[in-house]
């Protein structure tokens, strides 16, 4: 799904889970929003600000704190690679590196397929385990320039798909 999915149906069935009032979560309608499209349509965020009463700027200011939202299309899959001091001092920027040339990542952060998006991040909580990235909701610790490609490749369609 992308942008040009994007209809005024989908926000407003969106809106039918987080019923109107003072319990409506735009944080959560956000996250709702970001899972369907893995972004944050501009013309959804307008609609969202019409719709909750909630000025833009708020809305666009929740869109840009928030890591877990994106401006952008994403790709599919998402893969975090730390750098943060443990992770940098073990070659994070080496696994980084490596994994942007296997995905012929030459500028941007996102395949031209919509396969995988990389984001440098600067924690993922687990140090010991440096240096570590995850892809969407699975962690690699201790992670080498040797294994990207086999990680990666879990997350490729299968031959002749
Ligand atoms: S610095 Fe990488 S997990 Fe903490």
């Amino acid at each position: 799904m992308d942008a040009s999915d994007f209809s005024v149906s989908d926000i407003e069935d969106i809106l039918g889970h987080h019923p109107y009032g003072s319990d409506v979560s735009l944080i959560a309608v956000m996250e709702e929003l970001q899972a369907r499209y893995r972004y944050l349509p501009q013309d959804a965020l307008i609609l969202l600000s019409e719709r909750l009463g909630v000025p833009l700027s708020q809305v666009y200011s929740v869109a840009t704190f928030y890591n877990v939202f994106s401006l952008v299309p994403r790709g599919e899959h998402l893969i975090s690679v730390c750098l943060g001091t443990a992770c940098h001092v073990k070659g994070g920027d080496k696994i980084l590196d490596k994994i942007r040339r296997e995905l012929n990542l030459e500028s941007g952060d996102t395949t031209e397929d919509y396969r995988f998006t990389v984001e440098e991040v600067r924690c993922l909580g687990c140090c010991s385990l440096s240096p570590v990235v995850r892809i969407d909701n699975d962690t690699y610790a201790h992670l080498t320039q040797e294994r990207v490609p086999k990680v990666l490749k879990k997350y490729q369609p299968a031959t002749g798909e």
